[in-house]
């Protein structure tokens, strides 16, 4: 099936520019796209690996206000940044270029007109909050008030951040413009919009009949907003920061960033080859592959597909959209807002030169169908017991030994020498070759990786059971089969680790005489010399009587040190984070509540207590049942308070109480008054104490 196409156009979501790239970016999107990229470059096969930065959006232009800069200067700054992420972590685009580009805005501005003057759109005007000072419509996102949920300040027109309800403006209570502080008012805008209610038909044909293969993830989400009902969507927008819509009376208007991003596919396409483009957009021989997170799959599946079919002229539609789910960090989601994150450019400050372990940890520990942890101790785990004391040692074993017995000259196998071992050894690599191989087609990353390791862990144990340390003296010769087979699996490790670790694939082919020294890891691999696909299960990679190169170490051990500041730096942010939040939750304050006399106060009884036993009431989490001296009488009071106070933190603790409560019984125990407490919106509470200890039974008024 995959026979059918000449050439493979790849796509990895085009990330936004208002912000670095993280590993939950690495690993969702372009760790797999890469891998892919670089397997079917090995392969042999004519390969376009298409990526960008998304530089429009209200985001953007929010940053920039809040920073007092022009959203240019923003996208400027992260797209340089990320690219140069990208490519130190060798992402081996053909092309990474931006949506703020001259010949974007033209693809994209053109993309429009064509499905404006074919019909393809609905106008409609429609309400939409605008302000009247700073003379704008305001996006939901620009419109902040009170949360309606949780009484938080700051919620936005379309989520509020505290509570993570979906809000739509009207909700807000108090709602005013982040920009001007003005209360917005509803003012009549026109929009177009595609209908993607007409394309239901065609693509319940196209995705849920035509597309079972797809990944569960996607294919049900598909499913369910196929099945839901699609609605015509706005694909413009009333913004000044983004493609203007090419039409008379649209004056102020954008394309919606939804609607320019995808064609910047195209764009960066038509960028790179302006005269061949077309190919890869408009021919069934090209395979088509979007790598997203699951985030996009909507927009890559149902409104992108819409927009190609609606546009016509030949352009394909993807074959797969292998999205992935989410990448959590030691347990938390990854969140910028929050600084829940690990940054490339941190990472690579922290571990220099360790790219291909960050990509291995980030491939076998891949979210391919669930969401999935990233954590330091298994970041360590994985590099120290599989990249070094694996495939590492492996390879260390097989070069030292060349080395030590032969000088560094690759031994010849003598004639009919080759034992049962060594047979066996030999038809396990193409049996391990054609599972990474299958694994690789079907988007199966982390299987794939693992059947690379396997690769590695058959050389181990080939050594392990073989033992040529011990037979030199008395068999040389045997000694000489053993190496030269171990280093023929390790020019297949150089072949099969290449997609999924570069670097080190790069410098093993170096030391085994198969590449040239010191080359730079090429950003795009390409078919080079004995380093290709086809070559994979071959023994008779290196000949024998070449020189190998001095064998250096692919991989080092992470001390524990290294993972234990990492894992300090982030318990450090979560604590200020904590810190930040309680404190912000702590201003908030309850509203003050309706008058009173003095005379409805004077009818309670407030007066110091001392307790003088808690014990915690079984069978519950919140209660303590406490003995207390009330200066008056001992009673028992049943009080809520064990969330917050161990029962032998309140023993001998001076407390106010409501002592004319009338009793009640709580869990079949007499309760007879209430402790005072006091409590803060973050739900903080904690006793009341008068400032100096008191008598018991001292009054309150
Ligand atoms: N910038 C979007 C995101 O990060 C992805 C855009 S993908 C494209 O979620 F297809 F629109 F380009
Ligand atoms: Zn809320």
């Amino acid at each position: 099936m995959e026979n059918k196409f000449k050439r493979h156009l790849i796509t990895a979501a085009l990330p936004y520019a208002n912000g670095s790239v993280h590993v939950g970016h690495l690993a969702g999107v372009y760790i797999p796209s890469d891998i892919y990229a670089r397997f079917l470059r090995l392969e042999g096969k004519d390969v376009l690996f298409v990526c960008g930065s998304d530089e429009h959006g209200v985001p953007i232009t929010f940053k920039a206000k809040d920073l007092g800069c022009t959203p240019q200067e923003i996208v400027d700054k992260y797209h340089a940044i990320i690219k140069d992420s990208f490519n130190r972590f060798g992402i081996s685009f053909d092309i990474y270029s931006r949506t703020s580009s001259k010949i974007h805005e033209e693809v994209a501005s053109d993309f429009f007109l064509k499905l404006y003057k074919d019909g393809k759109f609905i106008e409609k005007e429609s309400e939409q909050y605008y302000d009247p000072a700073a003379n704008v419509f305001l996006a939901d996102r620009y419109i902040v008030g009170t949360c309606p949920k949780c009484g938080a300040e700051g919620a936005y027109g379309d989520q509020c951040e505290k509570c993570g309800s979906t809000l739509s403006p009207d909700e807000l209570i108090n709602p005013h413009s982040r920009l001007s502080g003005e209360k917005p008012v509803k003012k009549m805008t026109k929009h177009w919009y595609l209908p993607l209610d007409q394309y239901e038909g065609w693509l319940k044909e196209w995705i849920l009949d035509g597309h079972k293969e797809w990944k569960t993830n996607v294919y049900g989400q598909c499913k369910s907003w196929i099945d839901g009902g699609l609605k015509p969507r706005a694909v413009t927008r009333d913004l000044d920061w983004g493609v203007p819509v090419p039409v008379k009376g649209a004056e102020g208007k954008v394309l919606y960033v939804w609607f320019d991003a995808p064609i910047g596919y195209i764009s960066n396409t038509k960028e790179l080859l302006p005269n061949d483009w077309e190919k890869w957009w408009k021919s069934e021989d090209t395979h088509l592959v979007h790598f997203i997170g699951k985030d996009n799959i909507v927009f890559h599946c149902i409104v992108f597909p819409s927009m190609l079919k609606a546009y016509g002229d030949g352009f394909i539609l993807p074959e797969n959209v292998p999205a992935n789910e989410f990448l959590n960090l030691e347990g938390d989601k990854i969140s910028t807002s929050r600084n829940w994150a690990i940054w490339l450019e941190e990472y690579l400050r922290d571990f220099p030169g360790q790219q291909d372990v960050l990509r291995y940890v980030l491939c076998a520990n891949a979210p391919e169908t669930k969401d999935n942890d990233f954590t330091w101790k298994d970041f360590q785990g994985r590099n120290n017991s599989e990249l070094v004391a694996i495939y590492g040692n492996f390879v260390n074993r097989a070069m030292v030994l060349t080395h030590k017995y032969f000088g560094g000259k690759v031994p010849a196998i003598p004639e009919n020498a080759l034992n049962d071992c060594d047979k066996a050894m030999i038809a396990e690599i193409p049996v391990i070759a054609k599972a990474l191989t299958d694994d690789l087609n079907n988007y199966k990353f982390r299987d794939a990786v693992k059947e690379a390791m396997n690769l590695a862990r058959l050389g181990n144990k080939y050594l392990t059971d073989t033992e040529p340390w011990k037979l030199f003296k008395t068999d040389p010769e045997r000694v000489a089969v053993i190496l030269n087979l171990s280093l023929q699996l390790c020019a297949n490790l150089a072949i099969a680790f290449e997609p999924f670790c570069p670097f080190s694939s790069k410098k093993l082919q170096a030391m085994l005489g198969l590449a040239a020294a010191n080359t730079e890891v090429c950003p795009t691999s390409k078919v080079d010399g004995k380093i290709s696909w086809d070559n994979l299960g071959r023994t008779d990679l290196i000949e024998a009587g070449s020189l190998l190169n001095p064998a250096e170490l692919l991989f080092s051990k992470i001390e524990d040190d290294a993972v234990n500041a990492q894992v300090q730096r982030l318990a450090e942010i979560k604590k200020a984070n904590m810190e930040k939040a309680a404190a912000e939750a702590a201003k908030l304050v309850e509203p003050q509540k309706e008058e009173c006399t003095i005379d409805d106060f004077d009818k309670m009884d407030i007066r110091t207590a001392t307790v003088l036993e808690a014990v915690a009431v079984p069978k519950t989490s919140k209660l303590l049942k406490l003995t207390i001296d009330t200066g008056i009488d001992k009673r028992v009071i049943v009080s809520g308070i064990a969330e917050y106070y161990k029962p032998e933190e309140m023993v001998g603790k001076q407390i106010c109480i409501l002592a004319n409560l009338k009793p009640r019984v709580i869990k079949g125990i007499e309760s007879k008054g209430m402790i005072l407490m006091a409590k803060d919106a973050s739900g903080k509470m904690r006793f009341v104490t008068p400032q100096e200890t008191l008598a018991n039974g001292a009054t309150i008024g």
